[in-house]
């Protein structure tokens, strides 16, 4: 089994200057270092967890100016409320943002620096579709190993919770993912607009992220699907196409991927109701 995928490492990675938590530092991240200078903060533990935040999407559906990873959410970028949730979360040793080449520096200013995260130590260039913009935070890891997650960077209501069950689930699994099951009826509809099929609602789950995987399974599954020329709409399907077992585990409706200018405004009424539950907690 490969431990690498098979392509080269992406062509710039920014990292973070050694200590440094302002914007200075940033704008000089991604300035040539020698290697031991350029990876800050402790080594991972055996089997500790990466996360690939891939966050490198154009985010057409969403309209206007602003990708959606960077529209505001409460004064900061969608993707800053993220790449926060993993902060605190003792299970994670690394988050890597895979954001789009032009906008490196700015994600390390505004999602990273400014919010002093000491588990992003570097960012890395997105890819044409999303499946290759994990692969490039997969090659981008050192040292690869442990486990890896897989969360969209427009995913922000991401609990502890989630994690440690994903984590618990992974034993005797290949991979586990956060879902939840169908609230709507699902049809198949041909190109013509016909129905083909109704689906038994019972046995469909909308799929989320948090996706996690043990690093040999999720380099394999990628390694097979770049030779094979297929792309997955995640990272499961890579791995239940070579025949791994991915186990379903429960998720929340919070758990939302804001995609459309709806989205937006769920984002907020869900953010408000947490900030209320934690100050109620505080104060209880
Ligand atoms: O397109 P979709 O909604 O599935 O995107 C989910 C996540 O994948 C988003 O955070 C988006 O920014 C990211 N993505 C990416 N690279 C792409 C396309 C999407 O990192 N080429």
């Amino acid at each position: 089994m490969s431990t690498r995928a098979d392509a080269g490492r992406p062509a710039a990675v920014a990292k973070r200057a050694k200590g440094a938590d302002g914007p200075a530092a940033a704008k000089g991240a991604r300035a040539a270092r020698p290697k031991s200078a350029q990876t800050a903060g402790p080594k991972p533990a055996p089997m500790s967890v990466t996360v690939l935040v891939p966050a490198a999407g154009s985010g057409s559906r969403m309209g206007g100016r602003v990708k959606k990873q960077f529209l505001l959410l409460d004064g900061l970028p969608v993707l800053a409320h993220t790449l926060r949730r993993f902060e605190d979360m003792p299970e994670v040793c690394e988050v890597i943002p895979v954001v789009p080449e032009a906008e490196m520096e700015e994600c390390l200013e505004m999602c990273v620096d400014s919010q002093g995260l000491r588990k992003v130590r570097r960012v890395v260039p997105g890819g044409r579709e999303r499946q290759d913009s994990v692969r490039n935070g997969l090659m981008a890891m050192e040292p690869p190993g442990g486990w890896v997650m897989v969360h969209d960077g427009v995913r922000p209501f991401v609990t502890r919770e989630m994690v440690s069950a994903l984590i618990l689930a992974l034993d005797g699994c290949d991979g586990a993912v956060l879902a939840v099951p169908a609230k709507d009826t699902l049809k198949e509809v041909g190109t013509d607009r016909l129905v083909r099929k109704t689906l038994d609602r019972r046995l469909l789950w909308h799929v989320q992220t948090p996706q996690a995987f043990p690093y040999r399974v999720i380099a394999e599954a990628f390694r097979k699907a770049y030779a094979d020329g297929f792309y997955g709409t995640d990272e499961a399907s890579l791995v239940e196409r070579c025949g791994g077992s991915v186990r379903v585990v429960a998720g929340s409706y919070a758990n939302i991927k804001i995609t459309t200018p709806e989205d937006m405004i769920l984002a907020e009424a869900i953010l408000a109701r947490l900030r209320g539950a934690e100050a109620a907690g505080k104060a209880g």
